[in-house]
This record gives C-alpha cells, sequence and structure tokens, in this order.
C-alpha cells in the first residue's frame, strides 16, 4: 500500500481548480488534500468551502498549523520564487506550476535551494502528461517509426484565453513564456534535448503588450533531429481546437500524425493504423479545456507516484531548466535574429 502524502495547495484562482480536483480525485492512490491558500481570503474561502478543506491567508501560518508532506503552488510566476523558498526552508517537498519564475536567476535559484536543502522539487509542467501526447510517446518507444528525424508540433488557436487569464494582455512576454513552453518541453519529450533554435515573433494582436503573441521556431536536436514548433493565441480557424496540440513525426521506418479531434495515425513499413487517442471527460472537466484538465490530473498522478517512491519527477526543478532555458533562447534568438544555443547548467 502506497503512503499517503499529505497536500496543501497555494493559489486558489483559475487553473488550481483543476489542481484541487486532481488531489482530491487521487485520494485513492493516497493524496490527502489536506488545505488550501490564497491571500485572497474570498478565493481560499471559496476553495476551502467547496473542497471541505482549512483554508488560509497566508503561507507561514499554514505551514504552522498544518502537517504537509507536500505543497502545490498554482500561484503566478512572479510569487513562485519567494513562496518556493519559504517551502523549501521547511523541507516540504514543492511542486511550482509553469512558467517556473520570471528570469532563469530566479527559476535556477529555486533548484539551487532545493539541493541545498535536500528537498524534492517539481515544474507542473503538463502537457507531456496528455493522454494523446503519452499515447505519442509510446508509438515512438516502439520503435514503429524509428528514431524521429523530423517533427511539426503546432499550437494554433483563436480561443479567448484573455477572458480566463487577462493578464495575458499586459505579460512581457507571453506565448512562448505561456504555452511555447508546454510545447518546447514537448518537443524535448518526443525528439531529445535541444542544441539550437532560431525563432521569428510577431504581435498580430494590437491589445496585447508583449511582442509575441505568435512564434515560430526551428529546432535541432542532439539526435540530429530538426523541428518545427510553431505558437499563437491569434490563428483565426472557423474549427478551432484549443488546446489540442497537432503534430507529425517521420522517422526512417514511418509517420506519426496527430490530427484534429485527437486522432493518431501512425504509418510503418508502410501500414497505417489510425485510432482515437483521446481521454475521456472525467466528473469536473469540460470541453474544451477537458484536454488541459485531463494532462494537469496526469502530472499530478506522476507527481503522487514519484513522491510515494522518492524519486525526481520526470519534470524535475533541473530537468525543467532545460525547458526554461529553451524558452530564454527562444527570444534570444528572436531579437538577435540568428540560431541560439540554450544555456546548459548540467
Ligand atoms: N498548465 C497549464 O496548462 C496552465 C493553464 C493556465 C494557467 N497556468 C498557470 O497557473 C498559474 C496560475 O495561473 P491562474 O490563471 O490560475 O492565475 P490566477 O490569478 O487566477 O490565480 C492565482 C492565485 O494566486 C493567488 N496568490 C498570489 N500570491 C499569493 C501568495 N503569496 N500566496 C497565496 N496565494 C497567492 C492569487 O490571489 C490568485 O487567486 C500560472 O503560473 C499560470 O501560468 C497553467
Amino acid at each position: 500500500m502506497a503512503r499517503n502524502v499529505r497536500i496543501g495547495v497555494i493559489g486558489c484562482g483559475f487553473y488550481a481548480q483543476n489542481h484541487l480536483n486532481a488531489w482530491r480525485d487521487l485520494a485513492p492512490q493516497g493524496a490527502v488534500l489536506t488545505a488550501v491558500c490564497d491571500v485572497d481570503p474570498a478565493k481560499a474561502k471559496a476553495a476551502g468551502e467547496t473542497f471541505s478543506l482549512p483554508w488560509y491567508t497566508d503561507v507561514e501560518k499554514m505551514l504552522a498549523a498544518e502537517d504537509l508532506d507536500a505543497v502545490d503552488i498554482v500561484t503566478r510566476q512572479d510569487t513562485h520564487r519567494p513562496i518556493a523558498e519559504t517551502t523549501i526552508a521547511h523541507g516540504i517537498s514543492t511542486i511550482v506550476q509553469k512558467p517556473f519564475a520570471p528570469t532563469w536567476d530566479d527559476a535556477t535559484a529555486i533548484v539551487d535551494a532545493a539541493e541545498k536543502a535536500g528537498v524534492w522539487l517539481a515544474v507542473h509542467e503538463n502537457f507531456r502528461f496528455q493522454a494523446p501526447l503519452r499515447a505519442v510517446r509510446n508509438v515512438i518507444d516502439s520503435g514503429a517509426i524509428g528514431q524521429p528525424s523530423w517533427a511539426r508540433i503546432t499550437f494554433r488557436t483563436g480561443f479567448d484565453v484573455y477572458k480566463t487569464q487577462p493578464y495575458f494582455l499586459e505579460e512581457d512576454r507571453l506565448v512562448i513564456a505561456d504555452v511555447g513552453v508546454h510545447v518546447l518541453d514537448l518537443s524535448r519529450f518526443l525528439l531529445g534535448d535541444v542544441s539550437r533554435i532560431s525563432c521569428e515573433i510577431q504581435r498580430r494582436n494590437p491589445r496585447v503588450k508583449a511582442e509575441d503573441d505568435t512564434a515560430t521556431m526551428l529546432l535541432r536536436h542532439e539526435t540530429g533531429a530538426v523541428s518545427i514548433v510553431e505558437v499563437t493565441y491569434e490563428a483565426r480557424r472557423a474549427d478551432d481546437w484549443f488546446p489540442e496540440t497537432l503534430l507529425e513525426i517521420e522517422g526512417p521506418r514511418g509517420s506519426i500524425i496527430v490530427s484534429a479531434g485527437c486522432r493518431m495515425k501512425v504509418t510503418s513499413d508502410g501500414s497505417a493504423t489510425e485510432r482515437d487517442i483521446g481521454a475521456p471527460l472525467l466528473s469536473w472537466t469540460s470541453h474544451p479545456w477537458h484536454v488541459s484538465q485531463e494532462g494537469a490530473m496526469g502530472a499530478c498522478r506522476h507527481f503522487l507516484d514519484c513522491l510515494q517512491r522518492g524519486v525526481a519527477a520526470e519534470t524535475s526543478g533541473e530537468d525543467n531548466l532545460r525547458t526554461y532555458a529553451l524558452v530564454d533562447a527562444a527570444y534570444r534568438a528572436a531579437v538577435e535574429h540568428r540560431a541560439v544555443a540554450p544555456v546548459r547548467r548540467n
């Protein structure tokens, strides 16, 4: 029987609702949703009442009052470093939502603090945990297409993301930092680490402060594979498949194509098979967010399993620095009009 893990959720805003539901659903596997905290008393109270939990408006007070094994930080990136440094100083396993932090220095400071204290740290990077994208990885691992040599991975939508996340309009870095980070992480998950990246950014929506609501990136992976990663919040399409990631991957023996509606077609040695790889709706998920919500659930399930087994998460703080470095390199490549090698510290 796996040990119970007592979890406190910090930040009870828009996306935290998915984490709260996921942890509650993982109770049979040993997740014990124990307390919630938000500086906004109305949000803390609402989450506390919905999930029948004690609620707090101050992280230190929650840590003093509750016996927690882990915290799940679902606040925006500007608060990640001070909150994570606090929870790490208390020796509590810490999960931080993406983007890890506003700057490389902040992200590395969190990783260094965790390493020094010997505290387990993970980043809630969830696209790679979506069922359809896990299915793609399984096909690659099976060898059906051989070693991938080329890919196009796209996240193109005109869905009104500004409605649920109005703060996007004021961000200094938008589409690469927000959703590009997921898709770049996915490119690493499917094709391996990246040796250089070039990038063109566009601002197609005049309401956005950042220079990037659209980015087109070209990556050379360490295996020699080449991939194109495209992300935009400004695609105007009659059929908008938000928040699905569509992709094509080619290898010497065949290809994998994931098309709209979570359909996967695999060609291997000349014969093709096609199947539905979408995840079913859960009691608390709803269209179209269910694709993302199911990924959040998958990420939480993975973190719980790692905490119980005492092993690092796939998206440990250290691992996620490689994804973060890719985001930084993409912005630098866009400004300097050249291919840039991501910074590596491990
Ligand atoms: N993985 C995904 O697919 C996905 C999707 C959406 C958002 N996110 C991420 O989730 C995070 C939260 O985004 P959101 O849209 O839910 O933001 P939000 O503004 O709706 O919620 C953040 C909450 O944190 C609270 N907060 C701020 N400082 C705090 C502190 N010191 N202690 C406790 N609570 C504090 C705020 O009061 C607010 O309620 C961001 O990092 C965002 O990028 C991820």
